[in-house]
């Protein structure tokens, strides 16, 4: 009988290779075991490892595999675990490879071994996956309080401008007037689109995979829908090797991740181009600025910089996961380790970029002369007067070509549309009278467009109200 095969005590599992070593002839190269080890970053997971350990542990014990009082050993084992790490006592160790191994290693330890019981009908395939969707599942419900949070104060804000006027925008030029609590509420659409994913990514993603142990499932009495509702889990998962193989929903959250990035991205582009000296529309608190080491009249808007700058990790970590998952056979593959820095850096990306913006967009400052100047410039209300042609009866396309016409003339002669006199507008068509000018004015733009989901105050405050009540009501008890 070799070293290898002799039987160890608790005392003496010490390492990974302890764990499994009794198949091998030779203990794993130093530089490997760094390779292959995950306990620097997945040790994150150890809340949700535990809580599946003892959702496990429970299960067992009622099917009659462990005893009680093996049971009450391991849950007492695991607090005494779980304790240790949260009072930064716990021993790390990389020859334990993975947050797993070293709570396994560490309960076996303490309690001698019975711990090495708890292992008994499961596998790390199913633990990982099992704590992956456990902590994905707290952290989608963090990032919808944020987003909630957001929504709220840029809604707040948009019902306290449906009168405000600036520039709507295509291509960068000046459009049409619209209100600044429209656009406000163009965001929060964007933004409302964006939980809607997420809340369909956490109901996709409430299963338990725990119980297909490897990949095939166990030989033991297990009970998989007790350890699922015990874990808060909608259902347990219906295939074993499915359960174990694919990590969709990580990549679901990335994707959805990604778009809320790349709504912010674009929300913070708005930001810097309005807050600069050639816009002025808005003023950012100082709080969220920061200065020049060499320029005093500096002013940065390094907050939505730096958001914009970020969305590219969410991009790059949503097609890290797509590629990982790609080419990988049935079932569990160890590929699969790799998921979790890109998903990790995501939550944290996205949980910080909402948290700066839930608290930075309400405090924005609106200059509303700015807004309102800007508009006046760049002939705004041009279509409102091709559209004044058209009630007089004249087709649009002609419409279009007279406005087209008395703008070049205002170009050269530098004034706005509303500066022209009735007779000057009479020799562009004939069909234009005194009445032309409340089309002309911002006022009479904006309030023109009353229909569902135009820009006109009236509609605004109405869609304002109605954001307004289904944020409350997404955020009422039991929803
Ligand atoms: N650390 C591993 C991971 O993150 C846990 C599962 C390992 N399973 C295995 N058969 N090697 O995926």
């Amino acid at each position: 009988m070799t070293q290898k095969q002799t039987v160890m005590s608790d005392r003496d599992m010490k390492s990974s290779q302890d764990l499994w070593g009794g198949r091998f002839a030779e203990p794993t190269d130093a530089f490997v075991q760094r390779f292959t080890a995950s306990e620097g970053f997945d040790r994150q997971l150890a809340g949700y490892d535990v809580a599946g350990s003892r959702a496990h542990a429970n299960m067992l014990a009622k099917a009659g595999v462990l005893t009680e009082q093996e049971n009450n050993l391991i849950q007492q084992g695991l607090t005494d675990v779980l304790g240790e790490i949260e009072r930064g006592e716990f021993e790390w160790r990389v020859d334990r490879e993975d947050v797993h191994m070293n709570i396994e290693a560490r309960l076996t330890e303490l309690i001698g071994d019975t711990g090495k019981k708890l292992h008994t009908g499961r596998s790390r395939n199913d633990q990982v996956a099992t704590d992956l969707r456990l902590y994905l599942r707290a952290e989608i419900d963090a990032a919808m309080a944020e987003l909630t949070r957001l929504q709220s104060g840029i809604v707040l804000l948009a019902s306290k401008h449906a009168d405000t006027i600036m520039p709507g925008f295509t291509h960068l030029q000046v459009a049409q007037p619209v209100t600044f609590g429209h656009h406000l509420l163009a965001w929060n659409e964007m933004l409302e689109r964006d939980h809607g994913r997420l809340v369909d990514c956490r109901r996709r993603l409430n299963v338990s995979p725990l119980g297909a142990a490897a990949l095939a499932g166990t030989t033991f009495p297990i009970d998989r829908d007790a350890t699922a509702a015990a874990l808060g889990f909608d259902a347990a998962t219906r295939n074993s090797l499915d359960s174990v193989a694919d990590r969709d929903f990580a990549i679901e959250f990335c994707a959805a991740a990604a778009l809320i990035m790349s709504h912010l991205s674009r929300i913070s582009e708005e930001l810097i181009l309005w807050t600069s000296a050639q816009f002025g529309f808005v003023r950012l608190p100082d709080r969220f600025c920061t200065g020049s080491s060499i320029m005093p009249q500096k002013k940065n808007p390094d907050v939505p910089e730096l958001v914009r700058g970020k969305s590219g990790r969410a991009t790059g970590n949503l097609v890290a996961l797509l590629t990982l998952m790609k080419s990988q056979p049935l079932a569990y593959n160890k590929d699969n380790q790799e998921d979790k820095e890109a998903l990790f850096d995501t939550v944290s990306t996205v949980r910080d970029c909402l948290r700066a913006f839930a608290d930075m967009v309400p405090a924005i400052e609106p200059n509303e002369e700015a807004m309102r100047q800007a508009a006046l410039e760049g002939f705004s209300t041009a279509t409102d007067l091709a559209d004044y042609l058209v009630r007089a009866g004249i087709p649009f396309r002609d419409a279009h070509e007279v406005v087209g016409k008395a703008v070049a003339h205002c170009v050269a002669s530098h004034c706005d549309l509303s500066d022209l006199s009735l007779t000057d507008l009479q020799g562009f068509h004939s069909a234009i009278q005194e009445d032309v000018f409340d089309v002309l004015t911002l006022e009479g733009s904006v309030l023109a467009r009353n229909h569902f989901g135009g820009t006109s105050p009236e509609r605004v405050r109405e869609a304002a109200a109605a954001a307004a009540d289904a944020l409350t009501a997404r955020q009422a008890p039991g929803e």
